[in-house]
């Protein structure tokens, strides 16, 4: 924005001028700081935003039939048809033409951590982080398919400079830079009861960043997809930084998603019970969408049981997809028609005399778009591949409790201490059977059992250890 009339015109045709109303306090890079978020901003959208959710407070959507979303249950050892799926991934991995987007635009404040959380020091031996982990399998991806995997990385305003500088300080984990795109989604302003934007401080209004559906606009705008297309790619493995487990660009998965010319398919897995804090695959009105966690109680039958007590709506939402590149640009050539979430917050602001204020209840509303609402314009049938937890999804949401990083580590050791045991090593059982060594294994060494007990070979792992890390050349790793 040129000026301070500029700007200030700007937010009176929307009725937003207080908030230039410390202008006359600021210094000259807080008023530069202020006209450029103030330019930034679409009103028109907020505006829009505020009328439908705040104004008109709109009725829940209503849906006649909710049915469960088919699903492709795979088996072990693979039918025939998940053989040819994982040969046909395989050849697209070989060929090059997938990659990698991972959102990570959030900070790791519900782990109690300061910081983005895949700088989270997940591995409970070593306090290895969750990137590494996702870039020890990228390591062992490229090895064993002769490929480049390009990793595309959405941050947010909030944590991109932290990002950057944590893969800077870690040699981009032995990974090429030139393969490590980082791209930076939107921020939404806040808005208060009654449609007011927000000040946090005399110059910066109070945003949020607009949810992982912003990773659409922004593979677009950051040149995302025109880079993945002039390395040939036409296929993305999308995933969330909190699943350290996630199986990157799964060949099955893939394979399942091409042979069927998919736009966007998913991975889903039974939800443990019916409240666990995951969205739900479903059919509504024959329409393929996740309904969120926080709107179960608006549609009870989500949380209903069949003859056998099983869950009728088990297809927990994990987060994992593939995208394909055209589906991207194509619903992003939509977007101004992609659904909007709205939740009621606290969002600490600046009164009128400027003193910061702490709400103790929720005082004002944010805005944002979630990527599986993409589902609905697939037209094609559902893709949803029903998957297992232990190696595949095991989210850290908080630190104790259910998806936690006490259950992530636990889940670390069942996963690789079976491995261990499956190459002829020890591992200690708790009375009740569980593996209660701490095992860490670095993807990079292996990714899967086969690979593990093959590359075991000539290596003698410590008996029953109390902990034991094996690192991505097979190296016994030293603890914390
Ligand atoms: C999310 C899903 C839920 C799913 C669960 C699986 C939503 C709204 N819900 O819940 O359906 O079952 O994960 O674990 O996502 N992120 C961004 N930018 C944003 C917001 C989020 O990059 O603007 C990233 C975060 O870094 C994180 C991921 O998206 O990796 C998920 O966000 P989070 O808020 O943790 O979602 P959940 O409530 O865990």
């Amino acid at each position: 924005m040129r000026d301070a009339a500029a700007a200030r015109e700007k937010l009176a045709r929307h009725g937003q001028e207080h908030a230039l109303r410390f202008w006359n306090d600021l210094a000259e890079p807080d008023r530069a700081a202020l006209l450029a978020q103030i330019d930034s901003l679409d009103l028109v959208l907020v505006d829009s935003l505020t009328q439908r959710w705040i104004r008109d407070t709109p009725a829940p959507a209503h849906f006649s039939k909710i049915d469960p979303v088919p699903v492709i249950k795979t088996s072990s050892p693979l039918s025939s048809t998940d053989q040819e799926a994982s040969t046909a991934g395989e050849a697209a991995l070989r060929a090059g033409r997938v990659g990698l987007v991972l959102v990570a635009g959030g900070q790791g404040t519900r782990l109690g951590f300061d910081g983005p959380k895949g700088a989270y020091p997940i591995g409970s031996v070593t306090g290895r982080t969750i990137f590494e982990f996702h870039a020890d399998k990228i390591h062992n991806l490229q090895r064993r398919y002769g490929c480049t995997l390009p990793w595309y990385i959405m941050v947010g305003e909030t944590n991109e400079a932290q990002t950057k500088a944590f893969f800077g300080k870690h040699g981009h984990f032995g990974l090429d830079p030139a393969n490590i795109v980082f791209f930076t989604q939107h921020m939404m302003p806040c808005v208060s009861e009654d449609g007011k934007l927000l000040l946090e401080t005399p110059f910066r209004l109070a945003s949020n960043p607009n949810g992982h559906g912003g990773c659409i606009p922004a593979m677009v705008e950051c040149g995302v997809i025109a880079d993945a297309k002039r390395r040939g790619l036409d296929t993305l493995s999308y995933f969330q930084v909190d699943n350290w487990a996630v199986k990157v660009a799964d060949p099955l998965f893939i394979g399942h998603h091409v042979l069927r010319n998919g736009r966007m398919s998913s991975k889903v897995c039974p939800k443990t019970e019916p409240r666990e804090s995951v969205g739900v695959h479903c059919l509504c009105d024959g329409v393929y969408q996740v309904i969120e966690y926080t709107e179960l109680d608006i549609y009870p039958q989500l949380l209903e049981t069949g003859p056998g007590g099983n869950l009728i709506h088990f297809a927990g939402n994990t987060a994992i997809h593939v995208l394909s590149v055209d589906f991207v640009e194509e619903t992003n050539r939509n977007f101004a028609n992609f659904p909007w979430h709205c939740s009621h917050k606290k969002i600490p602001y600046l009164d009128d005399s400027g003193a910061l204020v702490k709400p103790s209840k929720n005082n004002g509303y944010k805005f944002e778009t979630f990527v599986f609402d993409a589902l609905q314009y697939t037209n094609h049938p559902p893709i949803v591949l029903e998957i297992g937890r232990l190696g595949e999804y095991t989210p850290t949401k908080q630190p104790t409790g259910p998806n936690s990083v006490e259950e992530a580590q636990d889940d670390m050791n069942q996963l690789w201490g079976g491995w261990l045991e499956a190459a002829g090593a020890a591992v200690k059982r708790s009375a009740g059977g569980a593996i209660i060594s701490k095992i860490e294994i670095s993807p990079r060494f292996a990714l899967t059992l086969d690979e593990f007990v093959e590359r075991s070979k000539g290596h003698a792992w410590p008996k029953n250890p109390e902990a034991l890390a094996i690192g991505p050349e097979g190296q016994i790793l030293t603890g914390k």
